[in-house]
């Protein structure tokens, strides 16, 4: 079980993110695909790689990838592969399935082939006929594509986003995996200046901070292969305590956090005091427009309103060209943010440095981001 391979999967546009996530987590051997990140790894990956990255969605091990143009050979070849190294006699496995551009393009079809296919390899182990599934829960993808077949379980569970410290939420709140990668994106480092002036339950600053002291994303959750037999009680443990070890207690970011609404300020206080950071975020009732930018070489990255419904979009229009007034004053200031309104730069009143295309959930949007000066070197 020593030589694992495992996919990281990604929103649209994040792959190179999430690339260079895996890359610092020492995994070897990575290749990046639409949504995929490809790397190898063995049983401590599933820990590492769950608790640790951040913009990724969740973690896949790979149990077999094939060629499969008819259904004898998806069986086939299904039925061959070590499905017997993971799920035990009680696993209580079921089959998700996709595909695209294939011959095979009957998902139900591929589902209960892959199904079946399991059930026969595990009767061979197990000399039974019927499995009760009362066991661990195991996750099975069948994935086609152009006709290659790609079969993986599911090591995170719920998805990666969910952090745990998000308790409650203000209206579209941001996935914690895109506020991360708008944070990675961008040149921020802990020792800058970081503003959200538009912070709603807190994600980007409580990430911020989390990035800031190196506390791991996934510290404080549990994961659905942490109750699978086959991977040690210790493995999990160890993962945990080196995670723990390499929180940086006594650094303290300069973070501030604002918002119009009152009752998101109380939200993503509440949301960072679970996050185990609100000893580095000001967080101030405050309309984008009284603020006044004290420092210089900040950075500000936000998630503002887009105006998705009708009669806000005055108010939104209103709040672009106030951030263009506040940013554009400033040139020490880096400023970042994310909507789908097309004429942003114009009310913004400039152009950006750079665009970037991203995915909030379903929404179509643009990354803009205007470089500020770069800080002079400290000694
Ligand atoms: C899309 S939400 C932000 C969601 C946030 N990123 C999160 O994860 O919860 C937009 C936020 O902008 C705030 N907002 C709208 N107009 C504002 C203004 N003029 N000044 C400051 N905040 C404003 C709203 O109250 C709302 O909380």
């Amino acid at each position: 079980m020593s030589h694992l391979k495992f996919i990281a999967t990604t929103t649209f546009g994040l792959e190179a993110t999430v690339k260079r996530e895996v890359q610092r987590l020492g995994f070897e051997n990575i290749t990046v695909y639409d949504g995929a990140v490809y790397f190898d790894g063995d049983e401590t990956t599933i820990p590492k790689a769950n608790i640790n990255l951040r913009s990724s969605d969740r973690v896949l091990l790979i149990i077999g990838q094939f060629k499969a143009f008819s259904f004898d050979e998806l069986f086939e070849k299904t039925k061959a592969l070590n499905w017997q190294d993971w799920i035990p006699k009680d696993g209580n496995f079921i089959v998700t399935g996709k595909s695209i551009k294939s011959q095979l393009y009957s998902v139900p079809d591929c589902q209960s082939i892959v199904e079946k296919a399991i059930i026969e390899n595990l009767k061979k182990k197990y000399k039974i006929n019927w499995f009760e599934k009362t066991g661990a829960k195991y996750k099975i993808q069948v994935s086609i594509l152009k006709n290659e077949a790609t079969l993986t379980i599911d090591t995170t569970g719920d998805a990666l986003h969910k952090r745990g410290y998000r308790s409650s939420a203000v209206i579209a709140p941001l996935k914690e995996t895109l506020a991360s990668a708008l944070i990675e994106l961008s040149f921020w480092k802990k020792d800058r200046v970081f503003l959200d002036p538009t912070c709603g339950s807190g994600t980007i600053p409580i990430e911020a901070a989390m990035i800031a002291k190196n506390i791991a994303p996934g510290i404080s959750r549990r994961f659905i292969s942490e109750n699978w037999g086959n991977i040690p009680k210790e493995v999990w443990k160890d993962a945990k305590i080196k995670a723990y070890s390499e929180i940086d207690i006594n650094f303290k970011p300069e973070i501030y956090a604002s918002d119009i609404d009152p009752k998101a300020i109380e939200i993503a206080k509440h949301n960072a005091v679970n996050a185990g950071v609100d000893d580095c975020i000001l967080f101030e009732t405050k309309a984008l427009k009284e603020i006044s930018l004290k420092n210089d070489y900040g950075v500000c990255i936000c998630n503002p309103p887009y105006a998705e419904r009708m009669g806000e979009l005055k108010d939104v229009e209103n709040l672009y060209k106030d951030m263009g007034k506040i940013f554009r004053k400033n040139k020490t200031w880096s400023f970042y943010t994310i909507t789908s309104h097309e004429n942003f730069e114009k009310l913004y009143g400039k152009k950006a440095d750079k665009k970037r295309k991203l995915f909030n959930g379903n929404v179509k949007i643009d990354y803009y981001q205007y470089f500020g000066a770069k800080p002079p070197k400290s000694n």
